[in-house]
């Protein structure tokens, strides 16, 4: 696997939109227009829309500064697996991005760490980047367990994909701040960033050029504050980014 990382793009704050199971051809195309016409930002930014909808969000915005990439995909290349969406499949509608290992799919899916790394490097084999999530629910945080979990899901990924470990953007989404209001403080999300670039570290030597985003009821007035945090280098962004408004102040603030 070569590098894909653009040269000078190292720790460029990246904003991305997990539009989750939203959306419609006149919603996003009202969305997309909306953002295009607020942008660019000092940021990377980059949406993330349903499989169906790849195409048309693809036409709208090449030539833009705004990427785009899918929710998930498959651990397969091709073959008997009904439903399922290839890494192949999705680079050749212009991804940049594939989300792995989101909370929602290890909850709701049954997705395990070794399916999320292996999806990860079916990704990376496709010249994606994926943005591998990580996260503690709550019952977790309160058993103190939050370092011991994110670091048993990081870890299945380091060994994984080994030296192809610095190619991927990681997302720290506790699950108790998804969709709920609720958000890490900055402090909080900080400490559990340092441990992870930590453990990157002991990984490789670019562990200091990855970007680890934090995902979780990311709002305009609460974003700066945790893109100002020494390893928080960006945010996964699910319902303010069905918003153009809401997403663009987010994006503003990562500057
Ligand atoms: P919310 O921003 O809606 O809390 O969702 C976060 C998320 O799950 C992004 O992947």
């Amino acid at each position: 696997m070569t590098p894909i990382h653009e040269p000078g793009a190292a720790r460029r704050k990246l904003v991305v939109g997990n539009w989750k199971m939203n959306g419609g051809h006149g919603a996003n195309a009202e969305l997309l227009a909306a953002l295009q016409a607020a942008g660019p930002w000092v940021a990377e930014v980059a949406v993330c829309p349903p499989f169906p909808y790849l195409a048309e969000v693809a036409l709208s915005l090449q030539g833009s500064s705004i990427a785009w990439g899918a929710q998930d995909c498959s651990a397969h290349d091709s073959g008997a697996y009904t439903g399922e969406v290839s890494a192949a499949m999705v680079a050749e509608f212009g991804c940049r991005y594939v989300i792995v290992g989101h909370s929602e799919r290890r909850a709701l899916h049954g997705e395990s760490d070794q399916l999320v790394a292996d999806k990860a490097k079916a990704a990376l084999a496709h010249r994606l980047t994926p943005i591998v999530c990580v996260g503690e629910t709550l019952a977790e945080r309160a058993a103190g367990q939050t370092t011991e979990v994110v670091k048993r899901q990081m870890s299945v990924v380091v060994h994984t994909l080994a030296h192809c470990i610095s190619q991927v953007v990681v997302a720290y989404e506790p699950v108790w701040a998804i969709g709920t209001g609720k958000t890490a403080t900055p402090e909080e999300a900080q400490a559990v960033h340092a441990l992870l670039r930590a453990q990157l570290k002991a990984a490789t030597a670019h562990a200091g050029d990855m970007k680890i985003l934090y995902g979780g009821s990311v709002k305009g007035d609460n974003a700066a504050a945790l893109f100002g945090q020494a390893d928080i280098d960006g945010g996964l962004i699910g319902g303010a980014s069905l918003k153009a408004a809401d997403f663009a102040a987010i994006c503003r603030a990562a500057a």
